[in-house]
């Protein structure tokens, strides 16, 4: 079955194009951009509804220089995967919830959102197109990418008059060049994600912008990423750049709570639940940074990261190390039920996945 609705140029070549796999090495997939086959565009005035989208070839973008995005930052992105299941089909993970998380975001940043079933319907739709671009089952994900921007033209600062939702995706494999891998963090103590009021609660593109000086600086450094101190006691944990955080002591899993500074990930969540309903006590609260010191584990979570196991931490130029190599047993614990469970390879109880 074609997945354009609207689209009668494009649903030729879809047949013939999207029953194959992509013939390219997949043994080796990193996280960087390959180019797929299509994209999904869908237009909104100020004020206005999101109607009807469409598939078109994946490409370059028109912007009036103008664009309220380029000039004032007004953009949002949402991060999701697809993995390809042993019998062909399709899963999706939890996509309303990144429908959800972009509406609350938008209403930050004063723009306009797509509907939730407007979202998961573009989110397939683009899937679907690009489905020779999903990895075979174990060799990775295709990685999802939606925007949101201000795409009408100003010049005095205001909301745009016009945006643009966006989808295009590519096949990633493990987000760090560690591969699965520890990593290893750096505290950073003088630079700040986020601040309480701004907007480190939600995916506006600055957010991402504004950690790359501190972790340019880590990498230069040969650390894998950035953990960040909250701004006003400069002592609690906040998130790293690309991912949320959690401390493991005992039969104890500690992450910060979303206050505002913090994203509200939607694979910290699922972790969150998945510990819980494997007897673990999971507490969301202000984590102070010397319990860095006494921990049995600590690991990242995200979209992009899945679960990713902590190595060693350095804060104020002394390095604390965790396990010898490889997974801890609670992160492995936690990252195979996870993984098993978007991959389809086990029972869904909790009704997360939607099948394509
Ligand atoms: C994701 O995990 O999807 C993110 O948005 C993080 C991004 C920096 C790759």
């Amino acid at each position: 079955k074609s997945p354009f609705k609207n689209a009668a140029v494009l649903s030729d070549s879809y047949s013939s194009e999207a029953s194959k796999l992509a013939d390219i090495e997949w043994d080796n997939l990193g996280f960087g951009l390959l180019p797929t086959d299509y994209m999904y565009m869908m237009k909104c005035s100020q004020g206005g509804n999101f109607s009807k989208g469409e598939l078109q070839r994946f490409g370059n973008i028109e912007l009036n220089p103008s664009a309220g995005v380029l000039n004032y930052g007004q953009g949002l992105f949402e991060g999701l995967k697809a993995y390809r299941k042993e019998d062909g089909n399709i899963l999706l993970f939890r996509p309303e919830e990144n429908a959800l998380r972009m509406r609350q975001g938008a209403e930050r940043m004063c723009m306009p959102a797509p509907t939730v079933d407007q979202f998961v319907e573009a989110v397939k739709e683009t899937v679907l197109a690009n489905k020779r671009w999903v990895p075979p089952p174990g060799k990775g994900s295709l990685y999802i990418r939606p925007l949101l921007m201000g795409s009408g033209a100003v010049l005095g600062l205001a909301p745009a008059p016009e945006y643009t939702f966006l989808i295009y995706v590519s096949p990633v494999g493990n987000y760090f060049k560690e591969g699965v891998a520890p990593i290893n963090l750096i505290v950073e103590h003088e630079l700040h994600r986020a601040t309480p009021g701004g907007t480190g609660g939600v995916k506006t593109i600055g957010n991402y912008a504004a950690v790359l000086k501190a972790q340019s600086a880590a990498k230069a450094k040969g650390y894998s990423d950035v953990l960040y101190l909250d701004c006003v006691h400069k002592k609690y944990l906040e998130e790293v750049s690309s991912c949320n955080i959690f401390v493991v002591k005992g039969d104890v899993i500690s992450t910060p709570a979303i206050k505002g500074t913090i994203l509200p990930g939607i694979t910290r969540k699922s972790i969150i639940d998945v510990a819980r309903s494997q007897g673990f006590q999971v507490e969301e609260r202000f984590v102070p940074v010397d319990e860095l010191l006494d921990a049995d584990e600590v690991f990242c979570t995200g979209t992009a990261v899945v679960v990713s196991p902590v190595g060693s931490i350095t804060y104020k130029g002394k390095r604390v190390s965790y396990g010898v190599d490889g997974f801890g047993a609670v992160a492995q614990q936690l990252y195979s039920v996870l993984t098993r469970l978007q991959m389809g390879l086990i029972d869904d109880k909790m009704d997360w996945t939607v099948e394509l």
